[in-house]
């Protein structure tokens, strides 16, 4: 099979395409053959080295969708040729095939293709978990999402604002202002031009949001706390500027705040969790509660899928299909 395989840690030149064996399933996995595989920041994360990968070379990308080609033993409730997908397991995605634990797989509808699956299965999951589980989102009745344009961004505001909820995005750039307000957001601020914090004062009375959802990290994490008023909650999800590697706890005392730092895989860890969300996601996206905008690129073509997301010029997924 062709695998793109990441020897050393760097830029999207340094990953290469490659003719592998297959592999073969062992107790409880299922060797699946990929239709299309889900593209997330956190595998350019890997890829630069910021994330650790277990050893080199490697097989990065933690999301697909595809048909079940061999099962190993053990394997009770899946068989040859059963359409399925995943998002939890370990990474291994970018490939013609993979095997992976019974554990992580989700059986998507027949009214869903494969390239919207791949395009939001994680990036659903994700967005289940910051809106239902990490905390009741609803309770915050507005709230501040970074990255409103991007994959998990494009898929939270939507679903948010489905709830009832008042939704102010941040995005980088003008051509993301009108796609984000597209994706549920009330007001959507351009965090290069203007000071965020000040907007937010401005558009909320100086009363602030209830809730943050902060996946950009170093350059946001501390002005996003100003957004919150008293007793609000930011949840910390991801660190696409960077690790913000000290944070002074005085600037939760203010205004007593709360700040947490959930993984969606965790949250999904329990196989019963994982299909009960799984259905909600795929529920969403059958009723147009999410419409997941999908930019599609040739598995070939991988290096231009990683240098869209790592300039910022993706809106909403990318997907590789075969
Ligand atoms: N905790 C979890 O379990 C979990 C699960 C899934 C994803 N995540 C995290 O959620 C975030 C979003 O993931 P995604 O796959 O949907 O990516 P994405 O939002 O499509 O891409 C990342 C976005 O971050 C913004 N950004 C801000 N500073 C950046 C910088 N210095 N370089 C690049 N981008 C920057 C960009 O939006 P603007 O240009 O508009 O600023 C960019 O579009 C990532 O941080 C990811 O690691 C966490």
């Amino acid at each position: 099979m062709q695998a793109i395989i990441l020897a050393k840690t760097g830029d999207a030149g340094n990953l290469k395409i490659k003719k592998v064996d297959d592999p073969k399933p062992a107790k409880n996995e299922v060797l699946i053959r990929h239709s299309a595989i889900g593209v997330n920041f956190f595998d350019i994360a890997y890829r630069k080295g910021q994330y650790k990968v277990d050893s080199l070379p490697t097989i990065l990308g933690s999301e697909g969708c595809g048909i079940i080609e061999a099962v190993g033993p053990g394997v009770t409730d899946f068989k040859v040729g059963d359409r399925v997908a995943y998002a939890t397991g370990p990474i291994g995605s970018y490939a013609e095939k993979r095997v992976i634990h019974q554990h992580h797989l989700v059986v998507p509808p027949s009214t869903l293709s494969d390239i919207q699956v791949a395009g939001s299965l994680m990036k659903g999951l994700t967005a289940h978990a910051l809106l239902h589980r990490v905390y009741i989102a609803t309770r915050a009745k507005k709230i501040l999402v970074h990255a409103a344009a991007g994959g998990v961004g494009h898929i939270l505001c939507q679903w948010a604002k489905a709830l009832g909820i008042e939704v102010i995005g941040t995005v980088s750039s003008d051509e993301k202002i009108i796609p984000a307000r597209g994706f549920g957001c009330a007001h959507v601020i351009n965090y290069k031009e203007k000071n965020f914090v000040e907007e937010v004062a401005k558009i909320t009375n100086h009363g602030g949001v209830g809730l943050v959802y902060d996946s950009v990290g170093h350059d946001t994490l501390e002005k996003s706390l100003e957004c919150l008023w008293p007793m609000g909650m930011c949840v910390s999800f991801g660190e696409s500027s960077g690790k913000t590697e000290k944070l002074n706890l005085d600037h939760l005392v203010a205004n007593s705040l709360y700040l947490t730092r959930p993984t969606m895989a965790m949250y999904k860890a329990n196989r019963i969790e994982l299909a009960l969300s799984a259905n909600e996601v795929f529920a969403a996206l059958n009723q147009g509660i999410i419409k997941p905008q999908i930019t599609v690129f040739n598995f070939k073509d991988f290096k231009k899928a990683h240098e869209t997301i790592e300039n910022r010029k993706n809106i909403g997924s990318i997907v590789l299909k075969f």
